[in-house]
């Protein structure tokens, strides 16, 4: 009897184990971008990447950035690439297995959100408190990235420690802070950074987080690019800067 439990058991574990697996390499790579179809079949894709993109949770906005550093290697190969909140690094990993040879600088309080930033916020955001995202540190992500002498981690409110960075050019700019105030921070700092042609990534602009929408909206009013509302799962905008 305790025998034939244990094989019950033991198979309905291969069964669940079999579902998963195929299911989860059709969420990773049964049903994506002919592009990168077409990449994994002349192995141009590292075995670093393709582990990215199966840890990445969004599929739709790995797609963004990989075709970005494609074109990026092609039509910007000078300029650092940069990320504004990065939390636990999941977005930095992918970057850096996209484009290992250049400079990636990463921001973040590493203490979660400024009080004074959520008191200006309407919608999801206000929600917010200053624990949320201060379960991370500069040694966690080091970990979870390796240490590489093409990271520059800045720790601090990105409004202050902006006044005293290295001067620097952009080809790629992430933007990821969630929050109105240092969304326009990062926009008002890194657009006159970016080189022609170079593209900021930033996320969360849809209505749940209407301050964030309203600060992006009017930084675009002020210059000559449009932004492009991407259909990934939280919507990303991309602005590219303008050749010359
Ligand atoms: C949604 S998380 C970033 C997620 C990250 N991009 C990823 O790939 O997992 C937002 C991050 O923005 C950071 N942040 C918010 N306000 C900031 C500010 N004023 N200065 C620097 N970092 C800030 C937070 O500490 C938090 O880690």
């Amino acid at each position: 009897m305790i025998l034939e439990i244990a094989q019950y058991v033991l198979l309905s574990a291969l069964i669940f184990f079999a579902v998963w697996y195929v299911s989860d390499w059709r969420k990773g790579e049964g049903r994506v971008h002919a592009t990168w179809v077409a990449a994994l079949k002349v192995g141009t894709v590292t075995h670093a990447l393709r582990k990215a993109y199966r840890g990445f949770a969004d599929k739709d906005r790995f797609m963004i950035f990989w075709l970005q550093v494609l074109r990026l290697k092609k039509e910007v190969p000078e300029g650092a690439f940069a990320e504004l909140g990065v939390y636990r690094g999941d977005t930095a990993k992918i970057l850096l297995a996209m484009d290992a040879e250049r400079e990636l600088f990463l921001f973040d309080t590493f203490e979660g959100f400024i009080k004074v930033d959520i008191e200006a916020e309407e919608g999801d955001a206000a929600h917010y408190s200053t624990a949320s995202f201060a379960d991370t540190s500069v040694s966690l992500l080091l970990e979870r990235l390796g240490n590489s002498e093409k990271l520059k981690i800045y720790k601090g409110d990105f409004a202050e420690i902006s006044a005293s960075l290295p001067e620097t050019k952009f080809a790629l700019v992430s933007m990821d802070v969630d929050l109105a105030k240092p969304t326009l921070a990062g926009l008002e700092y890194f657009y006159p950074r970016m080189l022609p042609g170079g593209v900021l990534i930033i996320h969360d602009y849809n209505p749940k987080w209407p301050s964030l929408m309203k600060s992006v909206d009017g930084f675009l009013e002020r210059i000559p690019e449009s932004g492009i509302a991407m259909p990934d799962r939280e919507c990303s905008m991309i602005i590219v800067k303008q050749k010359r």
